[in-house]
């Protein structure tokens, strides 16, 4: 099975930076993350929350908008990270932005797949009484400790609103003990997962702003691993993520080659320059053309 949603890069945005918020969708990110947690501090929560709502009723979020294109107004993809259940903010955040348009949640420190029912639950409440299609709102769970990572099966099955899982490496770290450098069974084992549920696989930040090597490696050590976006903290993160996801020249070049080869084949295993080229192989090559011509 294999995810629609092909996100390179989610930019977070904190939910307390009004200029932010009204610059945030220039930057060229796939999607935005607009976060009403880790970010804002306890004492901002109420006053942020009505600002990100004040903000999602604004045109900034349309790219004709903010470059005046003659091709179509595009909506970036918007989602806001509301509080963790664990809180007592998460209701009211639901309340604020549910009704406004975005796309989804993004939901931090999942760790219970009853928790998921509720929140599905108290998301269809809202939506029925703000007039909304039941089942608009879409969830990206975080998992940002053990205990989530061994529940995540059921935590995937919980809502059909589900349509991805990304990896919360600071919390993660803070939660285990277990370093940077020691992150990849964890990242491989919720990409595994997360594949099997056919659902989208997104990588944690990657804190060091100015390290855009170090950024790099983790970003393709992370394409390796099978996931399908990362996200970014910083504008200047946007661009080594998109060239890392983005195919190279020549590898679409040796795709176009394979996926016509085939065709001409009708379905027949065939030597590509020395290389066996069969059915899975075709498949993978096919969905990397579908996926350069969709970003
Ligand atoms: N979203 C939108 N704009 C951002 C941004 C972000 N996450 N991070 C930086 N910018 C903008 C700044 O507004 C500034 O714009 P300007 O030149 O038009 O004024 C420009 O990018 C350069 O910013 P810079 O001075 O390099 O960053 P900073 O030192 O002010 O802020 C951070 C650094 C890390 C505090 C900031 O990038 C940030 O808040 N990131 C998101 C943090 C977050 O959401 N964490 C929770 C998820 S883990
Ligand atoms: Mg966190």
């Amino acid at each position: 099975m294999i995810t629609p949603y092909l996100w390179r890069s989610m930019l977070y945005v904190p939910a307390n930076r009004p200029s932010r918020l009204q610059k945030c969708a220039r930057y060229g990110a796939d999607a935005l993350i607009l976060d009403l947690e880790d970010s804002v501090p306890d004492s901002e929560k109420a006053e942020s929350r009505l600002l990100l709502k004040q903000a999602l009723k604004e045109p900034i979020w349309d790219s004709a908008e903010l470059y005046g294109s003659n091709g179509g107004s595009e909506r970036v993809d918007l989602f806001v990270r509301i509080n963790a259940m664990r809180t007592r903010y998460w209701r009211e955040d639901l309340e604020a932005v549910i009704p406004e348009e975005i796309f989804g949640l993004k939901v931090p420190k999942v760790e219970e797949p009853t928790k998921v029912e509720e929140l599905d639950h108290a998301i269809s409440r809202i939506e029925k009484a703000s007039g909304i299609e039941e089942g608009r709102t879409k969830l990206l769970l975080s998992i940002e400790t053990a205990k989530g990572l061994l529940q995540l099966s059921a935590i995937c099955a919980a809502s059909a609103r589900v349509i991805g899982v990304g990896f919360g490496s600071e919390d993660f770290m803070t939660d285990t003990g277990i370093d940077r450098d020691n992150l990849r069974y964890a990242r491989m084992q919720m990409t595994l997962v997360v594949k099997a549920f056919g659902l989208y696989a997104q990588d944690s930040v990657y804190p060091a702003f100015s390290d855009l090597e170090g950024l790099k490696q983790e970003t393709e050590e992370a394409k390796r691993m099978g996931m399908d976006g990362k996200t970014a903290i910083h504008p200047n993160q946007i661009e080594t993520i998109h060239s890392v996801f983005q195919p190279s020249d020549a590898l679409l070049e040796k795709a176009g080659e394979i996926c016509r080869m085939a065709e001409a084949e009708n379905g027949r295993v065939f030597n590509y320059h020395g290389e066996m080229v069969d059915r899975p192989i075709v498949e993978r090559y096919r969905r990397l053309l579908q996926r350069s011509r969709e970003n």
